[in-house]
């Protein structure tokens, strides 16, 4: 089975990326061959300074190491080293219907917040499609609001079997429900777009700083509080253990416990659970080289399975 995911060099990884999509991800690498990629060329419709994306796309490589993806099992690469992908994207925009990217979310959402409506905006789920397709991917693991690109995905490929004779495979997303969404310090879905991250590797005072600014009402501390749509909680849950989870919700639902001992809490669980990724990347930084290394391995392995695809695409449609 062929697991294949990519992430935006868009900004810091934060921890809507991680259990969203990086953890699930790094665990999948276990039950199959995966492929994982940073979207450089996606990065490019939104972020659009060379220093930016060159420091980000390298920042996102050593986090999504330290995170765990291991090079050994996992294919691990930048998507604009296999610019076959660019060649297949123009391909299945021959058959791609207008209709079916104008009901995208992820266009209009980002020209409603301010992107400038581009070409490669409006055509990004194209270029995702080629991206799963061109290594005949069996699963693709993503947060639940990647799940229309899957669709469109799904919809191409069957476009380009129908046209040309069986093609391509359609994947499958993997879409984990219980971390489906990660909610942000304000308690909305957590987004760098919506300024209410925390990153991964955010410096201790930073964390702490963050942490505490947490968006909460006015509940006394002697009395119960709100459990639902609790960012506290939501992001306790995510990196505590269950009984100290349930801890927690006990302090809301009895009162008796303020907000800011239950952020100092929450404080304390994140830079606990992340303490063994910080160790991996003070190593990871400590060895110059190590990530060129990784990601030209990687690219290599990316290009010998996309070349044999090409292959069969070019013949399929007569270039
Ligand atoms: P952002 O919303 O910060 O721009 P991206 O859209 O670049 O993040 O998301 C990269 C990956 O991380 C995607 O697979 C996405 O589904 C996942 N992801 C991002 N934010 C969250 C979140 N709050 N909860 C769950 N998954 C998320
Ligand atoms: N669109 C994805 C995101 O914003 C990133 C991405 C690009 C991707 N190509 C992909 C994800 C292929 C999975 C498969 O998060």
């Amino acid at each position: 089975m062929r697991i294949l995911s990519g992430i935006q060099p868009s900004g810091t990884p934060h921890l809507g990326n991680y259990f969203g999509m990086m953890k699930p991800a790094i665990e999948l690498q276990e039950k199959g061959e995966a492929f994982y990629f940073i979207a450089d060329l996606h990065a490019l419709t939104t972020v659009q300074d060379a220093a930016t994306l060159r420091a980000n796309s390298r920042e996102l490589a050593v986090d999504f190491l330290a995170c765990g993806l291991d090079p050994a099992r996992a294919v691990f690469f930048r998507q604009s080293d296999v610019p076959a992908v660019t060649e297949l994207a123009w391909i299945l925009s021959t058959v791609t219907p207008m209709g079916l990217l104008e009901r995208c979310h992820s266009f209009k959402d980002k020209t409603a917040r301010g992107f400038a409506a581009s070409h490669g905006l409006f055509a990004y789920p194209v270029l995702m499609a080629a991206d799963i397709l061109i290594y005949d991917s069996d699963l693709v693991p993503v947060g639940r609001d990647q799940k229309q690109h899957l669709e469109v995905t799904r919809d191409i490929a069957g476009k380009i079997n129908e046209t040309f004779g069986e093609t391509f495979k359609l994947p499958e997303p993997s879409i984990r429900e219980e971390t489906a969404i990660v909610p942000g310090l304000d308690g909305a879905k957590m987004s760098k777009s919506y300024g209410n991250t925390i990153e991964i590797f955010a410096p201790e005072n930073v964390l702490k700083k963050k942490v505490m600014g947490i968006k909460t009402d006015s509940t006394p501390v002697e009395s119960p509080k709100p459990t639902e749509n609790s960012a506290i909680l939501g992001l306790y849950k995510l990196v505590a253990s269950p009984e100290d989870y349930q801890a927690m919700e006990a302090d809301f639902l009895q009162g008796g416990v303020g907000y800011g001992d239950l952020k100092k809490r929450l404080f304390a669980g994140i830079w606990e659970y992340f303490s063994v990724h910080r160790a991996r990347r003070a190593e990871i930084l400590a060895d110059t080289g190590l990530v060129d290394r990784v990601l030209e391995e990687g690219a290599q392995k990316a290009r010998h399975v996309s070349d044999s695809v090409m292959a069969r695409v070019r013949k399929a449609v007569g270039l």
